[in-house]
């Protein structure tokens, strides 16, 4: 007993030091070796190997611009205290090992190794080094879980300059993360000079305006400036090797077949039908795409080559998502295509299409990666798929044999809300916070051990329609990139996400010391229901991430005049109210704040079945969501609504007791640009006994067309306990719309009975 004592004492402390030691991503192994290196702007970096140079040379660019001082760097045997790296191939790429006494501070490793090791002394310093400052020591050995660490920018839909990129890949270096993923065509914009086809950037670079409003909100709004720009090759050398001095591979990203309107604006004859096109000056997924001619081929075999000269990444990224089919169904060119190939329909003629610039890319030696659509009609045979729907892309990919890396749109999209909406930049949707990136998991479970060597690794992606400044971005980026750097280089059994909060704290200080934009969300009040439908009651309860922050609240309701008090308990929410919360530090200085709506209806915290569950990434809190009291806001985010698609949504409400009702109002949502449609029906069917169902009637298609999302359903029904109510989902989204031909998404976000 007493042993187990003594051993948790000391694992206590331990984890307590770790927890003193600010690097993220966390190291595999640290060890505080109870002494402390004194660093000053005069200590000398030592070392007898020429090669590792531009490693240091990079770390003093980053204590310039941190500190405003260089160390001193020798060939020569210095005094102590000093620095020293030593090169050596003993270790493995990225792997490094750092050895601190007061005396001097020694990294071993490769020239990778070398320059994560010097990242990790880097996070160890304080935020200011006045004339000299203590670090405490740690021996660390340590290298990463993943070798694709990556982080993706769209610079298609807004467009970032040069200066931007570096001070993006700065970041990207201090977090470890090895690839950058460059996303540099796409419909509203061609961004990278090809010398061969220069229309694709002195046209296909600009468009006449952009839309300002959200893609789902029911009226368009746009701007009429002139937009656009692009990278000369000159710059995107630049960039190639900014980036490899921080051991940062770019993957640059041509789209094909689709995400092509830029091009054929640029050159016409690209497309199926030739005709003249604007570059698209709004959000989604639109009908004209490289046409399968072979003059297409030829142009895009162009454009690969000088790609291929800029960049000498392993992997070339051709898109291949989104790839609406119309075209090709009504082109001869095509059609006969798929008859000479022996091919069954358009999706193998996508298949044909990415296995046909496969073969070119393979004979330049490069490997083809691309978004998971490319599995459609049959997958290439070495490529690789980067699972983005969801982990199902990565999972075929693997179970055939090819090399995927995980970014499912669920837990890596950095353009979705990472807080809550009401206190958020506008943004596309979705819910993201820091915690969920932080507990990804990049390997699924459905794979065997040697399947899971198949996953190259783990990225997020930051599409840019709603981002238009660079302070945006790296609000956007930043800490979830901190969460993701740990997903993808930490040991599994090693995340721990309350020392990654802990840790986090001091790179929140340098980022505001630094200038560097990033997210406060994590001071948010994080809000939970409670369903006691025993009770048929709900109740709120709030959460906030560090333990020395406390949580007050009040409650406004008609004109009551409440003032906050100390949050201890779960707030019983029994009639139509807002509750307003703030975290307060312990000096009373507000760091976050939350305001919860709620409306109260006979169905809530009511029990409450469904015949179908929602689609996984769309099931938070099912399925009393829809019995919350709270209505969904529009752009939408995964935690106010269920979304359903390849099942109907049908809700059983059992409200406890028998009643008369005279009203039933449904909140759905329309976001076509997000495949989500209206219901073509609603149903109404009512029970005494759950057993037993009749008809109370129903909306027709033109009853929901007319009312719009909120669906209003008024009729008086006597001796009501069950009631059951049914949506139809308009089946395959028509031709011309974002999505034709997938299955329409469903999404309600309450159902209130009156
Ligand atoms: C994607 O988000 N369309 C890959
Ligand atoms: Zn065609």
């Amino acid at each position: 007993m007493k042993t187990f004592f003594t051993l948790f004492l000391v694992s206590i402390l331990i984890s307590a030091q770790n927890q003193n030691l600010p690097i993220i991503p966390n190291p595999v192994d640290a060890k505080y070796q109870n002494q402390n290196f004194s660093l000053t702007p005069k200590t000398p970096i030592y070392t007898r190997h020429s090669n590792v140079l531009s490693e240091i040379l990079c770390f003093n660019h980053f204590l310039q611009s941190y500190y405003g001082f260089k160390l001193p760097v020798t060939k020569n045997v210095p005094e102590v205290p000093n620095i020293e790296i030593i090169f050596s191939n003993d270790f493995k790429a990225e792997a490094y090992q750092m050895e601190m006494n007061s005396q001097s501070i020694k990294i071993k490793g490769q020239k990778s190794g070398i320059f994560y090791g010097l990242i990790s002394l880097l996070q160890m310093l304080p935020t200011e080094i006045k004339e000299t400052h203590p670090i405490p020591c740690y021996n660390i050995n340590d290298y990463p879980r993943f070798k694709w660490r990556g982080m993706h920018l769209d610079v298609s839909r807004h467009f970032f300059p040069k200066e931007n990129i570096f001070r993006y890949l700065d970041i990207l270096a201090y977090y470890k993360m090895n690839t950058f993923h460059w996303h540099l065509t796409d419909d509203q914009g061609w961004r990278i000079e090809i010398k061969k086809h220069p229309l694709l950037t002195s046209k296909g670079g600009w468009r006449n305006g952009t839309l300002i409003s959200h893609a789902s909100s029911p009226t368009e709004l746009y701007d009429s400036i002139y937009y656009g720009g692009f990278y000369t090759q000159e710059e995107v050398k630049e960039v190639v090797a900014y980036a490899k001095a921080r051991h940062i591979t770019v993957v640059p990203e041509i789209e094909m077949p689709g995400h092509a309107v830029a091009a054929i604006h640029a050159y016409p004859y690209l497309s199926c039908h030739g005709k003249e096109v604007s570059v698209i000056q709004k959000w989604g997924v639109f009908d004209d795409v490289f046409c399968t001619k072979d003059t297409v081929f030829s142009f895009l075999e162009d454009v690969l080559t000088e790609v291929m000269d800029l960049f000498p990444s392993e992997y070339i990224h051709v898109g291949g998502d989104e790839c609406p089919k119309i075209n090709w169904k009504n082109c001869p060119v095509c059609q006969e295509r798929i008859k000479s190939e022996n091919l069954k329909n358009e999706f193998e003629l996508q298949s044909y299409f990415i296995k046909r610039i496969e073969v070119f890319l393979s004979k330049h030696n490069r490997k083809l990666i691309g978004w998971d659509e490319i599995l459609e009609g049959g997958l290439a045979p070495n490529a690789a798929v980067m699972s983005w729907q969801g982990i199902e892309g990565g999972i075929a990919a693997t179970k055939h044999g090819n090399n995927a890396v995980m970014t499912p749109g669920s837990h890596c999209y950095f353009d979705h809300y990472q807080g809550d909406p009401s206190n958020e930049p506008l943004a596309i949707g979705g819910f993201t916070p820091l915690s969920k990136v932080y507990s990804y998991e990049p390997i699924p479970e459905a794979l065997t051990a040697e399947e899971g060597t198949l996953i190259l690794g783990a990225q997020a992606n930051l599409w840019t329609e709603y981002i238009e400044t660079w302070k945006h971005v790296e609000y956007m980026l930043l800490p979830r990139l901190c969460a993701l750097s740990e997903v993808a280089w930490s040991p599994k059994g090693q995340k721990e996400y309350e020392s990654f909060l802990i840790r986090l704290k001091d790179h929140f200080q340098k980022f505001d010391k630094r200038d560097i934009h990033y997210a406060k969300s994590i001071y948010e009040i994080n809000t939970e229901i409670i369903n006691d439908t025993i009770n048929h009651q709900i109740l709120l309860k709030l959460n906030q991430a560090y333990p020395e922050n406390k949580i007050y609240y009040k409650s406004e309701f008609e004109n009551s005049k409440e003032t906050f008090i100390p949050y201890t308990r779960p707030i019983l929410i029994h009639k139509n109210q807002t509750i307003k919360a703030e975290t307060r530090d312990d000096k009373g200085n507000v760091l976050g704040k939350a305001e919860q709506s709620f409306f109260v209806s006979k169905s809530t915290g009511a029990k409450i079945q469904l015949k179908h569950q929602p689609a996984k990434s769309y099931s938070h809190g099912s399925p009393h969501t829809l019995t919350d009291g709270i209505l969904g806001h529009i752009p939408w985010n995964s935690k106010e609504w269920l979304g359903f698609q390849s099942h109907p949504l049908i809700a059983t409400i059992d409200l406890g007791t028998t009643q008369n009702i005279e009203k039933i109002i449904a909140h759905t949502l329309k976001a076509e640009a997000s495949w989500i449609h209206l219901p073509s029906k609603m149903k109404i069917d009512v029970s005494m006994d759950g057993k037993k169902f009749k008809k109370a009637g129903e909306l027709s298609a033109s009853d929901i067309t007319k009312s719009g999302r909120i669906l209003e359903f008024n009729k008086s029904i006597k001796n009501v306990r069950y009631v059951r109510i049914s949506f139809d989902s308009i089946g395959k989204i028509p031709a011309g719309k974002s999505g034709a031909g997938h299955n329409a998404w469903v999404f309600v976000s309450e159902i209130q009975i009156f």
